[in-house]
């Protein structure tokens, strides 16, 4: 970025989400080098700014559904994509991957003959009758222990009832095109992926002996952002993830990933700017104008230990930053390291604060979601 984020929330107010172009198509193109053989679908929830979707889609990404209102963000751009691309086929750039769609969606989507995951018998008569065109990818339900966000809960359909689904779905007249799972968001414990991986090839073998034509392995999201140096790094994942693809499955399957986190999470910053300063309990509290109902929105929802940096220099000392709503929720952090002589309408920096955060932001008390610019787009 060649503005310094400083100069940019002077130019544009606070609170500023800046989000860096040049990142995210490297993050990109760094996740399909070190995973040469498996397409990215980028999973839309994560940031679903239409400029992350429209960088993304030039780059040559796929992407992760989980709404119509998603679907047709994403579809927009295949309009024109068709009309180039003559062997253009939807599911190589659409997966819808919530494995529970509403009636009136799964009737929306119908007509575009979408590939969609699902994980029990009931969306499975669902799907029948409101999107009979739809191809079909299982998910299974995978180990998701040490992940920062744990899906195992919710989703996923136990291994041993996958045979009796997908014997199910074929009775009916559907098509199960393969198999999907995801190890949860964050994913630091390397061993979710090679349990899930040998987990499926199992059922996959399994289905294809007794005739199935599947042909599709989804492994998800849950690669994990480089938070903070400690944070594993991708080449690592990579390369086991790359031996078991290898070794598990035939070349011609076609393997395919959700990344989100990945993705997005180092391409955006976040400037706030300090409101208030009290001292409560001998601790230095800076209210700040951006909170846990809006862009920090991480902290509830995933997890998230947001890092705070400082323009002024001082003795670092361990403070409060909370968020601006009159409600005692809005506590970003209590332990946050910075100088203790900060003013009100300094400025406060955030990095890495690309993913699960505006994209969950509220407009709770009437503080609505930050000022949101593109760089380099
Ligand atoms: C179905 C599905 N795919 C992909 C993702 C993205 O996961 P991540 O951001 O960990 O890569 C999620 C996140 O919740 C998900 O639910």
């Amino acid at each position: 970025m060649k503005r310094k984020p400083a100069t940019l929330a002077k130019q544009h107010g606070t609170p500023l989400f800046i989000i860096d172009h040049d990142i995210l198509r490297r993050n990109y193109r760094l996740f399909r080098s070190r995973l040469p053989r498996i397409q990215a679908y980028y999973a839309v929830k994560a940031n679903s700014q239409q400029e992350i979707v429209k960088t993304l889609f030039d780059a040559g990404a796929s992407f992760d559904v989980a709404s119509y209102s998603e679907f047709m963000q994403v579809y927009r751009h295949l309009r024109s994509f068709r009309r180039k691309d003559k062997d253009f086929y939807i599911w190589d750039k659409i997966i819808f991957a919530n494995t529970i769609k509403d009636i009136a969606t799964l009737r929306k989507i119908r007509r575009y003959r979408p590939l969609v995951t699902f994980d029990n018998a009931e969306e499975i008569d669902k799907i029948k009758a409101h999107c009979d065109k739809a191809g079909l990818v299982l998910r299974l339900k995978v180990p998701d222990t040490g992940s920062a966000c744990e899906l195992s809960s919710k989703f996923g359909a136990e291994p041993a009832d996958a045979a009796d689904l997908i014997d199910k779905a074929e009775s009916l007249g559907l098509t199960v095109e393969g198999l999907s799972f995801h190890v949860g968001s964050q994913c630091t414990n390397f061993d979710n992926y090679i349990a899930a991986l040998n987990i499926t090839a199992e059922i996959f073998h399994e289905a294809r002996s007794s005739g199935r034509a599947m042909n599709i392995i989804d492994i998800g999201g849950g690669f994990p952002a480089p938070y903070d140096p400690t944070a594993p790094r991708l080449t690592r994942l990579a390369k086991i993830i790359n031996a078991e693809c290898d070794r598990l499955f035939p070349k011609e399957v076609e393997i395919i990933a959700e990344p989100g986190r990945f993705i997005v999470a180092t391409a955006a910053m976040l400037v706030t700017e300090i409101i208030g300063k009290a001292s409560r309990e001998g601790k230095t509290v800076y209210h700040i104008n951006d909170g846990v109902y809006q862009s920090f929105s991480g902290v509830v929802f995933d997890h998230w230990t947001p890092n705070f940096q400082a323009f002024r220099a001082g003795p670092a000392e361990v403070c409060s930053v909370v968020g601006p709503t009159c409600d005692s929720f809005d506590k970003i952090t209590l332990a946050a390291q910075l100088p203790g002589n900060l003013r009100i309408g300094d400025y406060l920096l955030t990095e890495n604060i690309g993913a699960y955060s505006i994209a969950s932001a509220t407009n709770f008390n009437g503080f609505g979601p930050p000022k949101v610019i593109h760089i380099n787009n």
